[in-house]
């Protein structure tokens, strides 16, 4: 063992900082059900500092030693409560010009009061998502890490709690080869704590778990309930209480864990007539209330069923974005995007490339529309490290533990165009297992990519999934049109295919010839030739065209682009139509 250097400075000398904050990652397991629940916002102003270099891990700032043994005053590089404040939730990236790109470890604090108000009561700290890496300390311990941007995690604080609190929060955005997704995307690296921050308090034996969904296969009539408590009660009694059904069931826990099925014959959620139910599950004292729709989603040969009927899946991709928020997107931008989608006459839309926040789910129930969630397994993973795996399962188990009970929520997707290996096909078809084994009441599905030699579906990673999804971009990237013909011509899928992908780009009121690029003119003929042909094609039972609106995308360097992706039917800020939103409106309207 190399002895370290008689001149060693821990602080400069030490690369292998990171270390001791191993060990510790939050994952899905720690996550508490909170439908419902009383929670403390912890949102609002906190403090914050980029930190390039990670001072604070490597010198420890979260200990706040200010004076040496001797108890002389030490110079310090930090003061936490006069740095800049921020919003929480918010990116940095929009909070000030000089933070825009940055990419790196930005730093989180905030004090805040506490007062127990019972014995045995029980606290989490939940972060609704940090991008992409977070540290969490609390009172001078460090609590645990989590990787992934787009899911929340939780931490219990019950002992760590006192009257008076620091929480501090290391967040790092560095794209990176090993991460979920990698260093090269097309949309925009964000970085910060974007969605809430709060506290949320349970007995001393709470519902861990509540899942509550119809049955599949069970003619519209059987509920199923599965729960799990944690804590020293573990064989107790839950009632599950639709008032509106004049249900009012008791089920026994045994182990902490209880599965029932419950005969009830609910009125079906559908994006026509979105019913939703109250639904509250008790256990002891601790109580969840959640509004719930019932539907089925099933897929059969090469159709879709909702509720017993055959339906085509009318849809739209949509990043989580928005122009003065970034990630951060606002239940009021989230509801006109969603707007806009019903104007597009969409029952359907692709969440796209990771998962959105929780608020869209359930505004989706609200409003009547199915969505496509999926992970940001996107293009070139690592998918041959083990670690690579971990990260994208704990995010593919994050998403469906939180959205399960979503109605809206009908197909989970485990990734988008990865290029078919050994590697890649291993790593998609665990995570496919996963899903299923997570929840087989809903599709499992990937944007495939087509064989562009050959021009046939035939990935075969979808002899694995419900649906194939499939990116094309003829007309766009390959200016050859005949061959989107023969490859629907030369495919013979046994199991629906939705269309995931497909458009161009142009400069919203950049009008010129057909064949010009970047025109709405171009973008609208392109539109028209994709529409005539999938509309003619049996086997698609789907489409969800990229994408509803322009987005950042610092690749995209050239003055029609201008660092957006311009393939949207609408500008970036929504206040600008292009010509081709009416061809895909039209078309939806008359799709069969
Ligand atoms: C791909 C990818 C998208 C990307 C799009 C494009 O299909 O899935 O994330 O933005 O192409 O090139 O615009």
């Amino acid at each position: 063992m190399q002895t370290k250097p008689k001149n060693f400075d821990a602080v400069i000398h030490n690369e292998a900082y990171l270390d001791r904050y191993a060990g510790q990652p939050i994952t899905h397991e720690s996550m508490v059900s909170d439908a419902g629940r009383q929670t403390e916002l912890l949102s609002g102003q906190w403090n914050f500092t980029v930190d390039q270099y990670d001072m604070a891990l490597r010198s420890d700032w979260h200990l706040e030693e200010t004076v040496d043994q001797s108890g002389r005053p030490l110079p310090l590089d930090y003061d936490f409560d006069r740095w800049e404040t921020v919003a929480v939730p918010s990116c940095w990236n929009l909070a000030r010009r000089e933070y825009f790109y940055y990419e790196s470890s930005g730093i989180y604090t905030r004090t805040f009061g506490y007062e127990k108000q019972n014995q045995d009561q029980r606290v989490f700290l939940k972060i609704g998502a940090a991008a992409y890496h977070a540290k969490v300390f609390l009172n001078k311990k460090f609590l645990g890490s989590h990787d992934g941007a787009s899911t929340p995690f939780y931490i219990e604080v019950t002992d760590t709690l006192e009257a008076g609190n620091r929480i501090m929060v290391n967040v790092e955005n560095r794209r990176q080869p090993d991460r979920v997704p990698m260093h090269n995307t097309d949309w925009f690296n964000y970085g910060g704590l974007y969605r809430d921050v709060e506290l949320i308090r349970v007995s001393a034996t709470y519902i861990k778990e509540f899942y509550c969904q119809l049955k599949k296969g069970s003619g519209f009539a059987t509920m199923e309930l599965r729960a799990s408590v944690d804590g020293i009660d573990q064989n107790g009694q839950g009632t599950l209480e639709i008032e509106e059904l004049g249900l009012r069931q008791t089920v026994t826990f045994q182990d902490g864990e209880v599965s029932a099925e419950i005969m009830v014959k609910p009125e079906l959620w559908r994006p026509e007539n979105p019913k939703l139910y109250q639904v509250k599950f008790t256990y002891g004292n601790d109580s969840l209330e959640e509004a719930i729709g019932f539907r089925e989603f099933a897929v059969k040969g090469t159709d879709v069923y909702l509720n017993g009927e055959k339906i085509l899946l009318k849809g739209i991709a949509c990043h989580e974005e928005s122009v003065l928020n970034g990630k951060a997107i606002t239940e009021e931008e989230i509801i006109e995007n969603f707007k806009l989608a019903k104007e597009l006459n969409c029952n359907y839309l692709r969440l796209a490339h990771y998962p959105h926040t929780e608020k869209a789910a359930q505004i989706a129930d609200r409003m009547g529309l199915m969505l496509w969630e999926e992970i940001p397994v996107y293009w070139s993973i690592a998918f041959e490290n083990e670690s690579t795996y971990r990260d994208a399962e704990n995010q593919l188990l994050e998403m469906i533990k939180r959205d399960r009970n979503r109605a809206s929520v009908v197909i989970w997707s485990v990734g988008n165009e990865n290029a078919d290996t050994e590697a890649r096909y291993t790593f998609m078809k665990r995570l496919v297992d996963t899903a299923r084994q997570a929840d087989n009441s809903r599709a499992i599905s990937a944007a495939c990519l087509n064989d562009k030699i050959d021009l046939i579906i035939n990935d075969r990673l979808a002899q694995h999934l419900d649906i194939i999804g499939i990116n094309q971009y003829y007309g766009w990237y390959d200016p050859d049109f005949s061959k989107l013909e023969k490859l629907f011509a030369n495919s013979s899928p046994d199991k629906p295919v939705l269309i995931t992908e497909f458009g161009g780009g142009a400069r919203a009121g950049h009008r010129g010839g057909v064949d010009e690029y970047f025109t709405e003119d171009n973008q609208r003929a392109l539109y028209q030739k994709q529409v005539e042909t999938m509309g003619r094609i049996p086997y698609i039972k789907g489409i969800s065209p990229w994408i509803l609106y322009d987005f950042r995308c610092p690749r995209r360097t050239n003055p029609q682009q201008a660092h957006y992706n311009r393939k949207g039917l609408l500008n970036e800020d929504k206040t600008l139509y292009k010509e081709a939103f009416y061809v895909m409106r039209d078309f939806y309207q008359q799709w069969q």
